[in-house]
C-alpha cells in the first residue's frame, strides 16, 4: 500500500492550489481589528454588566422599601386631645381620646386617656393615666387634691411628685403641645416598678 503524504509543498494535501489557508479566525493581512468572536463576547459582557447596575439600582431601593418597616421602632402620631380654653386651671381633666400606633407593619388604634393640668399661667402638663407602681390606673380625688391609686394606695401631688404608698417615681410625664389653642399629645407606655421613666 502506498503511504499518503500529509504536505506537500506547504499545501494540505488534498487542497487545490490558488486556495487561501486562512481560516476565519486570523486576521485579514496587514489588519488589526479585534477578532469577531471576541468583541461579541465583550459585547456580551459589558451589555450584562449594564443590565445589573441597572437593577441594583432598582432593586435597593424597593428592598428597602419593603424591609424597613419590619426594623423601624414603635412609631406613634400626636392626637388631639381638646381644646386649652376648656381645661379649667390648677384642676386635672381627664382626656379620652384614640391614638394610633404603627409597629412595623402593624397599626392599631386604641382607646386612651390622659391627665391634663392647666398651671395659672395657661402651661399645660400631661400624665400619663397609669400608676408607676404597678400599672393601675389612678384617679384625681379634688377633695383630698391628691392623684390616688386604688390598687396599693400610692399617691400623686398635682406635679405629679410621689406623696406616698409604694410608687418607685412621679408620674409620667407624656409630650405635648399647643398648637392653634388645641392640645396635641403623643400617647407613651413606660415600665412600671422602676426608679426612671423607661419606655415600652
Ligand atoms: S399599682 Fe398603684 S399603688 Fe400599686
Amino acid at each position: 500500500m502506498t503511504e499518503v503524504p500529509l504536505f506537500r509543498d506547504g499545501e494540505r494535501c488534498g487542497q487545490s492550489k490558488g486556495v487561501s489557508n486562512m481560516t476565519h479566525d486570523e486576521p485579514p493581512s496587514g489588519g488589526f481589528s479585534t477578532p469577531v468572536g471576541s468583541r461579541r463576547t465583550f459585547f456580551h459582557w459589558i451589555t450584562l454588566a449594564a443590565a445589573g447596575v441597572v437593577g441594583l439600582g432598582l432593586a435597593f431601593p424597593l428592598v428597602g422599601t419593603l424591609v424597613s418597616p419590619a426594623f423601624s421602632r414603635r412609631r406613634r402620631e400626636w392626637v388631639d386631645v381638646g381644646g386649652v380654653e376648656e381645661l379649667p386651671a390648677g384642676r386635672p381633666t381627664q382626656l379620652d381620646h384614640v391614638t394610633t400606633v404603627r409597629d412595623g407593619w402593624l397599626e392599631a388604634k386604641s382607646q386612651k386617656a390622659v391627665w391634663a393640668v392647666k398651671q395659672a399661667q395657661g402651661e399645660v402638663k400631661v400624665f400619663s393615666p397609669i400608676c408607676t407602681h404597678l400599672g393601675c390606673g389612678y384617679r384625681w380625688d379634688e377633695t383630698e387634691k391628691k392623684f390616688l391609686c386604688p390598687c396599693h394606695g400610692s399617691a400623686y401631688d398635682i406635679n405629679g411628685q410621689v406623696l406616698g404608698g409604694p410608687a418607685p417615681r412621679p408620674l409620667d410625664v407624656l409630650p405635648s403641645k399647643v398648637e392653634g389653642g388645641r392640645l396635641l399629645v403623643m400617647y407613651q407606655d413606660f415600665k412600671s416598678g422602676l426608679s426612671k421613666s423607661v419606655e415600652v
